[in-house]
């Protein structure tokens, strides 16, 4: 399938009055959020589990000759003909449009097989436009260079030496307390780190701690993987600008809040667990800035002149931040949700439904980071808790709730955020 075949759909929908013309641009621009990927359209059409997706990605890196589909099969998580089927879809322009303009519902299912058949039927007996070779071609030098990028990645991303070394001790749940507080003395800076953490206002303690033995019995052993996990990362990536640093890290607490928040609306119990989740859920455009400047550079350049995020992030480095987090995050071993929640969060509500049995959990995480995005620094809080409607009204039926009270949450949220900035001063 080519572009000029999908040039000439489009040009049959417009001579045809099949869509108006602002219709067939929203649907050109719900076909650039599509992910292509073999991976996230084996998700869709339910094939894939997220984390399986991920899981093949490690298994191709030390195995640079194999593709993803071949590396799929022989991991028994795909069959010969589901890869053929996907490979076949993932050609497809006509299928991805239909899937656009479905998703973006300018058009119902059963409109679009109408619409393609009387299409296709058009062109019969037509000279088969001619293939495209340059974008195979692409297509093979950004495979090429998300492999380099994510080898070059597992060098760089490990956690600073005693954080790591604790998370290891940590999953002993028989572990000694006095050697994790010994191993965590030889690195002050995460010591303090920590214990500024501990002493904010996210967990409240009615008096301060001032030693890591201390921390240690107050918290218990998962508040205090969570903690040395969140300051481990501070300490990592430290080499921003502290402009970046201020603006990521506050986008990052907002989208934290908003988790903890929604996780009570749905009575989960481990609310901190999502909270940690939303925290670290965008590391990937950490790991970007911090060790790939030239390339971040270079998506900066293409988003100023109009390009979206993750598009720009696909040309330059040929895979999104999104990946590049999941990625990470299977590397520290951390849970399958909290990697899935990283590698989905940029999906829209629509692509979300389509994944069969997805959990709550990663639903909360995409909702968070969407409400996230709306900053209120600045705008009056009428228009604010407007924006925030506006962003929720898609994800509505997708967990089921109608109204969650928008505005009180906003002004909790925007309160706690503000007490969590010192932890970070
Ligand atoms: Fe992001």
């Amino acid at each position: 399938m080519s572009i000029a075949q999908l040039q000439a759909f489009i040009g049959h929908l417009r001579q045809n009055k099949v869509f108006e013309q602002s219709d067939i641009i929203k649907v050109v621009k719900q076909m650039v959020q599509i992910d292509r990927r073999i991976g996230l359209l084996a998700i869709s059409r339910g094939y894939l589990r997220p984390e399986q997706v991920n899981v093949i990605m490690n298994a191709l890196l030390r195995h640079i000759d194999l593709k993803f589909g071949e590396a799929a099969v022989q991991m028994q998580m795909l069959t010969e003909p589901q890869v053929e089927e996907i490979l076949r879809l993932q050609k497809n322009d006509l299928f991805i449009f239909s899937q656009a303009a479905i998703l973006s519902k300018v058009a119902s299912a059963e409109k679009m097989a109408v619409v393609l058949k009387n299409f296709l039927s058009s062109q019969a007996g037509a000279a088969p436009p001619p293939e495209d070779a340059a974008p195979s071609k692409e297509r093979v030098a950004m495979g090429r260079k998300i492999r380099e990028v994510l080898n070059s990645i597992q060098s760089v991303a490990a956690l600073p030496g005693a954080a790591q070394k604790v998370l290891t001790m940590l999953q002993d749940p028989e572990v000694d307390m006095d050697k994790i507080a010994k191993m965590l003395a030889t690195e002050a800076t995460l010591v303090t780190k920590i214990l500024k953490i501990v002493n904010s206002a996210f967990y409240g303690l009615r008096a301060r701690c001032n030693t890591m033995n201390q921390a240690l019995v107050i918290l218990g052993l998962k508040k205090i993987r969570q903690i040395i996990l969140t300051a481990g990362i501070m300490e990592k990536f430290q080499n921003v600008s502290p402009e970046f640093a201020a603006k990521y890290w506050n986008h990052s607490l907002r989208a934290a809040q908003w988790s903890k928040e929604l996780a009570g609306i749905f009575k989960f119990k481990e609310t901190e667990e999502l909270f940690l989740s939303g925290l670290i859920h965008n590391i990937g455009e950490l790991v970007i800035v911090q060790y790939f400047p030239n390339e971040y550079r270079q998506i900066d350049d293409l988003i100023k002149a109009g390009t979206i995020r993750i598009e720009a992030e696909r040309r330059i480095i040929g895979g999104t931040h999104a990946d590049i987090g999941a990625f990470v995050f299977e590397m520290w071993m951390l849970a399958g949700e909290t990697v899935q929640s990283a590698m989905l969060h940029h999906q829209t509500p629509a692509m979300l439904g389509q994944i069969k049995d997805l959990s709550t959990y990663i639903k909360i995480i995409n909702l968070a980071v969407a409400l996230a995005d709306v900053d209120p620094e600045g705008k009056d809080a009428f228009e604010v808790i407007a924006q925030l409607d506006v962003v929720y009204q898609p994800y509505a039926e997708l967990i089921g709730k109608s109204d969650i009270g928008i505005g009180d949450i906003h002004m909790r949220v925007t309160n706690t955020v503000k007490e969590l900035q010192k932890m970070f001063a």
